[in-house]
């Protein structure tokens, strides 16, 4: 089964061509540059960008899988959640195509193509504990299997990525500055500095990063701050965010005795916390599934993976199809 997905949920314009289980193809038109000078993504420019961009990814995807159109099955695309103008651009194009094709249309929830990415090259081992850390979200799954999943926390506040965005704007790194505090802080020392590692102060597992990111800023406009090497803070910073990850994950591994740990989103792109927790998952003879680089962050090849895994287990798609009849008031 080949399917086409195509991922616009945020600033990446993505499209991909995934048969059966195998990716081959996964293009991503990246609008980092275009957002760059607001420091955070504008809905409205994002938007404007897929339209622009949306066709020639899809055409690229095609030549570089080296298939044809009418050889697609399934239409997959993201339903959300992200930002509705960028949701829509790519929700019109597969609807424009899936009807040109006369082929299915499958909708598929973000987060879901995340949390099933790291089995993309990894093996299935349920029930899987699923970290997700994103730009957009950071929270744990119970995977019993797909389609199956229970949230058991998520952050009261930032994300890991806002806490590595954020952090890496005061230390003016540009924008989003996750990968190059990741670079910068592997040539330093993380215990250069001790920044607090911020604690909800209950059982429920949630994260809290927003502590965090206001000590970086006293410290920035501290006398302190002068004399440490960019690569020091970068590298402390990084760990107090590692560590707050790996704390609550020790604790979800405990109380949930989960088969395997697999985390997901462009956070699990960070070469320190694939370390780390792989050291610490090795004392107990686990071994953590991080998904290949190329989807970690925002791409489509997730999107049309998870469809093809929703399908293998007979599950339906995201309701997408207009309707003819729509009572008001009830919600499809
Ligand atoms: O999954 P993603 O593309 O977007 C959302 O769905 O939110 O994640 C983007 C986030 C950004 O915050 C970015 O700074 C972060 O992932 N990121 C990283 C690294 N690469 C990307 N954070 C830390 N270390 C990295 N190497
Ligand atoms: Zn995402």
């Amino acid at each position: 089964m080949l399917v086409l997905g195509i991922e616009t949920s945020c600033d990446d314009t993505s499209a991909a061509l995934v048969e059966d289980r195998t990716v081959l193809s996964n293009l991503v038109a990246s609008q980092d540059a275009l957002h760059a000078d607001y420091g955070g993504v504008v809905p409205e420019l994002a938007a404007r960008r897929h339209l622009e961009t949306v066709q020639t990814v899809i055409e690229r995807a095609l030549e570089l899988g080296d298939r044809q159109l009418d050889e697609i099955d399934v239409v997959a695309v993201t339903r959300g959640p992200g930002l509705v103008g960028s949701l829509l651009v790519g929700l019109s194009a597969a609807q424009g195509l899936a009807l040109a094709l006369d082929r299915p249309l499958y909708g598929v929830n973000h987060l879901e193509g995340h949390v099933l990415s790291p089995l993309v090259e990894g093996q299935d081992d349920f029930p899987l504990l699923s970290v997700l850390v994103s730009g957009g979200h950071t929270a744990m799954y119970l995977v019993e299997d797909v389609g199956v999943y229970r949230e058991l926390s998520r952050t009261r506040d930032d994300s890991a990525g806002e806490a590595f965005d954020k952090g890496a704007k005061m230390l003016d790194l540009g924008w989003p500055g996750g990968k190059v505090m990741d670079e910068l802080g592997s040539r330093g020392d993380p215990t250069a500095l001790r920044f607090p590692r911020p604690r909800v102060r209950d059982d429920s597992l949630a994260f809290s990063f927003s502590g965090l990111k206001t000590s970086l800023w006293d410290f920035l406009h501290s006398d302190d701050s002068k004399g440490h090497s960019l690569e020091d803070v970068c590298a402390s910073y990084q760990e107090a965010i590692v560590d707050c990850l790996l704390k609550r994950v020790g604790e979800a591994v405990e109380r949930f005795a989960p088969a395997s740990v697999a985390v997901a989103g462009g956070v699990s792109a960070n070469s320190r916390l694939r370390r780390r927790l792989t050291e610490e998952l090795s004392q107990r003879g686990m071994t953590p599934l991080f998904p290949p680089l190329s989807l970690c962050t925002d791409n489509a090849a997730m999107i049309a993976y998870a469809a093809v895994r929703r399908m293998e287990n007979g599950l339906p798609g995201e309701q997408l199809e207009a309707v003819s009849r729509l009572p008001l008031g009830s919600v499809q």
